[in-house]
């Protein structure tokens, strides 16, 4: 036998567990067994075990033992060793996400309203988290423009842009970009727990954990800079931070090309306020979720508004987090999408920008 490869261990105050990263399959292991199974790395018989440690006894006792941490997963029978497993490259870290956060346990009268009766109790013992952030600095007021457009030719239309027009972008355009994707549109009041946001994008529970922090590069009437969207508010708040071409391309994974776009998005998630109501890891998956709800629909705005749109997960969220002053414990970058004007000839331009067009560009 020897250890599963893809076990993960770690420690709860009281107990050390073990989690097959690749199963999902989650079990307590006595603190005295960790050293054996660190150490069994490679195939070992439980006799050969019992002869180099008598400490754990005759040969049938290690074989016993061994047969019950088989059965939980922990050890590998030689002979039904499993091949190769699909999650190989993404092991540990996302496969012990993946199936750790699989099939949640849910109420089996999901209309019963004790968990409200919970969270209602909570809340006069800790007020939930503020729902949009309100943050110091100068603010400026931001005029928008209304979107047209049908709905069928907008999400016909949305493509990625790797290119963009010389035009700096209107600030009523980006006022309407952020209104639409990541304003507050109403308040809703849950008795006795207080005020959740709504805004265009559902969110997990209405908590509405993302906030927009905008990178401005050529922008009509705003200087280049890093902004806060205040959401309630509808303004944006001056950060009085500098982001040059060179960190913001060493935070992009050197796409200098959306360096030539009017502005760039950062959303991060105060997770506090997805905690507070869900206090268990599955919720991540909502965080992950809401910031691909937002996205899509700054990119179709975007569109609407004949702009150029982009995503992008390439990038570093410690640079980032730097560049916008948040400490990527409490919140942390979690998506980035920008948009500039449309350049001429209105085309946009999938894959990666050939090398031979990147000088033309300049
Ligand atoms: C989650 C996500 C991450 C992406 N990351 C990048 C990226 O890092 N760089 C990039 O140039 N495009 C990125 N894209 C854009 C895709 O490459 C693009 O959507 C795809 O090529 C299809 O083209 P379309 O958006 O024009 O339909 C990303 C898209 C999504 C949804």
């Amino acid at each position: 036998m020897k250890r599963s490869p893809a076990l993960v261990l770690y420690w709860t105050p009281k107990s050390t567990v073990a989690l097959d990263s690749q199963t999902g399959r989650r079990t307590p292991l006595a603190h005295e067994l960790v050293p054996y199974v660190v150490a069994l790395t490679e195939w070992t018989s439980p006799a050969d075990v019992a002869s180099r440690h008598p400490d754990l006894g005759a040969a049938g006792d290690v074989e016993a033992l061994f047969e019950g941490l088989a059965q939980r997963g922990i050890f590998q029978r030689e002979d039904d060793a499993p091949s190769a497993s699909p999650w190989a490259d993404w092991s540990p870290e996302a496969a012990f996400f993946h199936f750790g956060t699989r099939d949640g346990r849910y109420a089996k009268h999901p209309e019963s309203d004790a968990y409200d009766v919970t969270l209602r109790a909570k809340a006069r013992q800790v007020p939930q988290p503020a729902p949009t952030k309100l943050m110091s600095g100068p603010t400026l007021d931001l005029p928008t423009c209304a979107v047209q457009g049908s709905l069928a030719d907008t999400l016909a239309t949305r493509r990625t842009w790797r290119r963009f027009g010389r035009r700096a972008l209107p600030l009523p355009a980006l006022a309407t970009l952020l209104h639409e994707t990541f304003a507050v549109q109403r308040w809703g009041m849950v008795p006795g727990q207080g005020r959740v946001a709504l805004k265009t994008s559902p969110s997990g529970g209405a908590r509405h954990a993302i906030e927009a922090y905008v990178i401005t590069l050529r922008v009509d009437g705003l200087k280049n800079g890093v902004f806060h969207y205040d959401a309630a508010r509808k303004c944006l708040v001056d950060r009085q931070r500098v982001a040059t071409p060179g960190q913001l391309a060493a935070a992009l994974a050197h796409q200098r090309y959306f360096l030539r776009a009017a502005a760039l998005v950062v959303m991060t998630a105060v997770f506090a306020r997805a905690m507070w109501r869900y206090p268990y890891s599955r919720a991540y998956r909502s965080i992950l979720t809401e910031t691909g709800h937002l996205g899509q629909t700054f990119c179709l705005a975007a569109t609407a508004l004949q702009l150029a749109p982009f995503c992008t997960m390439a990038f570093r969220e410690t640079d980032l987090e730097m560049l916008l002053g948040v400490d990527g414990i409490n919140e942390s970058a979690m998506y980035v999408v920008g948009v500039g004007t449309r350049p001429a000839g209105n085309v946009e331009q999938p894959g990666r920008i050939p090398q031979r067009l990147r000088h033309a560009e300049r």
